[in-house]
Formats: C-alpha cells, sequence, structure tokens
C-alpha cells in the first residue's frame, strides 16, 4: 500500500492509471477509520483496478464552534485498516497544501443544503465538503467513488454536485453499518463518554418507532414525527437538533407517506452530535 502526502504525487499516480487505462476507486475519508468506512473501501476493491483513500480532516466543514480539534485522529490504525480491506493508495495531504494561502474559491450546492444538517450546521459545513470533495475528484479523478448512506444528505448534494458540475464519475451510495446493538458506525462515537453510550441509541430507537408505526399503517409525516420526537425528548440529556421526514430525492418534507422517504435525524449527546436515518416506503422498510 502506497501513501502519498503531496498533491504533485497524486496528481502523477492519477495521471499514470488513466494513461494505463485501469479504474479506479476513491473512497474520501476523515479518518478514524471503522467498519463503515472499511465496507465502502472492499466495495471499492472489488470494483476497480485501484483503490483510493484520502485521510484528510477538513477544516472547511467545521464550523468555529464545532469539533475540529478534538475530532479524534487514529493514524496508524487507519493505515492497518486501510491496508487489510485491499486499498492501493492512502492520499493524506496537508491542509496548507489543499487550501493554499488567499484561496477564495469554493463550490456550493445551493437548495439541498438548506434543511437538515445545513439548517443545523449551516450552509457552510456543506460548502466545505462539497469544496473538498471536488478538489478530491481534481486531483485523484476516480472512475467511481463511494459515500455512505449515512450521512444521506451528503450523498445527495454529492450527487447534484457531479450532475451539475460535469464530473466524469460514477457515485455508489452504500448501505449503514451498524454496532450489534443498531448504534450507526460513526468516527465520532469514540468521543461519547461511556456513560453516555446506552442513551446514544434513543435515536436509532426512534426511528425503528417510526418504521413500526407506518408498518401499522400510519400515513401522516407529522404524527409520526411527533411521535418519533417524543420518543427521543423522554430523556432530558438528549438534544434533538432535527427529526424530518423528506423525499429521498428532493430533501423536502413530504406530505403524506403514499412513497419511498427518508427519515432522518440529529441529536447531540454528552456533548456529541450523532445522525441516523433510515429509508421507509409504503411497500415496508428500505432498510435492514
Ligand atoms: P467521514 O465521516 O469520515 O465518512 C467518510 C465516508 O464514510 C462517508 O461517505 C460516510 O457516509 C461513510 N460512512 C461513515 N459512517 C458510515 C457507516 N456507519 N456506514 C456506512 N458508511 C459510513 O463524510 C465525511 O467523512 C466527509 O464529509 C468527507 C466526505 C470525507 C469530506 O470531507
Amino acid at each position: 500500500m502506497r501513501i502519498i502526502e503531496s498533491l504533485e504525487e497524486m496528481r502523477e499516480a492519477a495521471a499514470e492509471l488513466a494513461a494505463g487505462r485501469r479504474s479506479s476507486g476513491l473512497v474520501p475519508t476523515m479518518g478514524a477509520l471503522h467498519e463503515g468506512h472499511l465496507s465502502l473501501m472492499r466495495r471499492s476493491a472489488g470494483e476497480n483496478g485501484v483503490t483510493v483513500v484520502s485521510i484528510f480532516v477538513n477544516p472547511a466543514q467545521f464550523s468555529p464552534e464545532e469539533d475540529y480539534d478534538s475530532y479524534p485522529r487514529t493514524w496508524e490504525e487507519d493505515l492497518a485498516a486501510a491496508k487489510s480491506a485491499g486499498v492501493d493508495i492512502v492520499f493524506h495531504p496537508g491542509a496548507e497544501q489543499m487550501y493554499p494561502p488567499r484561496s477564495q474559491t469554493s463550490v456550493m450546492v445551493h437548495g439541498l443544503t438548506r434543511g437538515l444538517c445545513g439548517m443545523s450546521r449551516g450552509q457552510g459545513h456543506f460548502r466545505g465538503v462539497t469544496t473538498v470533495v471536488a478538489k478530491l475528484f481534481n486531483l485523484v479523478r476516480p472512475t467511481r467513488a463511494y459515500f455512505g448512506q449515512k450521512d444521506a444528505q451528503q450523498a445527495v448534494v454529492i450527487q447534484r454536485m457531479v450532475l451539475d458540475l460535469n464530473f466524469p464519475v460514477e457515485i455508489i451510495v452504500c448501505p449503514i453499518v451498524r454496532e450489534d446493538d443498531g448504534l450507526a458506525m460513526s468516527s465520532r462515537n469514540r468521543n461519547l463518554p461511556p456513560q453516555y453510550r446506552p442513551r446514544a441509541l434513543a435515536l436509532r430507537r426512534a426511528l425503528e418507532l417510526g418504521r413500526k408505526l407506518i408498518r401499522e399503517g400510519e400515513t401522516d409525516p407529522y404524527l409520526l414525527a411527533n411521535a418519533m420526537g417524543q420518543r427521543i425528548l423522554m430523556d432530558s440529556e438528549i438534544e434533538l437538533d432535527y427529526l424530518e421526514i423528506v423525499s429521498p430525492e428532493t430533501l423536502e418534507a413530504v406530505e403524506k407517506l403514499d412513497d419511498l422517504a427518508l427519515i432522518a435525524g440529529a441529536v447531540k449527546i454528552g456533548g456529541v452530535r450523532l445522525i441516523d436515518n433510515i429509508l421507509v416506503g409504503p411497500d415496508g422498510p428500505w432498510e435492514d
């Protein structure tokens, strides 16, 4: 497995791959790798000649009051994990290279970033995500790029950007990987104080309640969101950021549950922000 830390070297490697007509898969990450990330890497390794994983804690997607400094960094473990998942290249650029001094350019997807995490974290978060992912696409020039359904809004926003800016890359969205008890894997889970770990399941439980109510025939999104929200707020130590039932394509609120819908939520527990979601439809749940 090769480790590339400079932009020039990454560009050269990408040019060699293109010249050799070898397909490449890119898995963008911020490190602190877990099974969720590894599932993306394995999928890419199975579908491409070469798999590139980027590890870059992207300062542009954190607002000043967010957890950039305390975001987990586990470089040595990450390398071993990436190697075991069949990764060929780890791209690990420095922030000063990715964001040259006095840089003034960003990539912004407008409508899709307004709600959900864009509402609670600010649209600047997604501006940071799309800007860095566009840079990575330019540097690595992958045939395919892999993203997790865990960050459902991010995946939709990236797909929009690829269409709008004509990036020649196929976006593959992979299912959510969970702990045995159902908690969606996340790098931020490492920062959960142990006494809060059992509470971290509250959002998942609320989503499961929503799914159960839908199975029993409930079609009113307002009643559903209410029941799920109340479930979370039963625990006074949990802050409910949002819980919404939206179209998985437009991310706009649905009026009635007569088509495929995305139930997405975010909570704060013990100072850590966790997100999760579930796809549901009139023909039953679409996940699990
Ligand atoms: P990060 O949170 O490190 O996630 C990297 C990729 O792994 C994302 O596509 C995310 O959706 C996916 N992922 C995370 N947890 C997962 C899980 N439990 N199951 C399946 N996939 C999971 O998302 C980012 O980094 C950044 O915003 C990034 C795209 C790298 C841009 O900086």
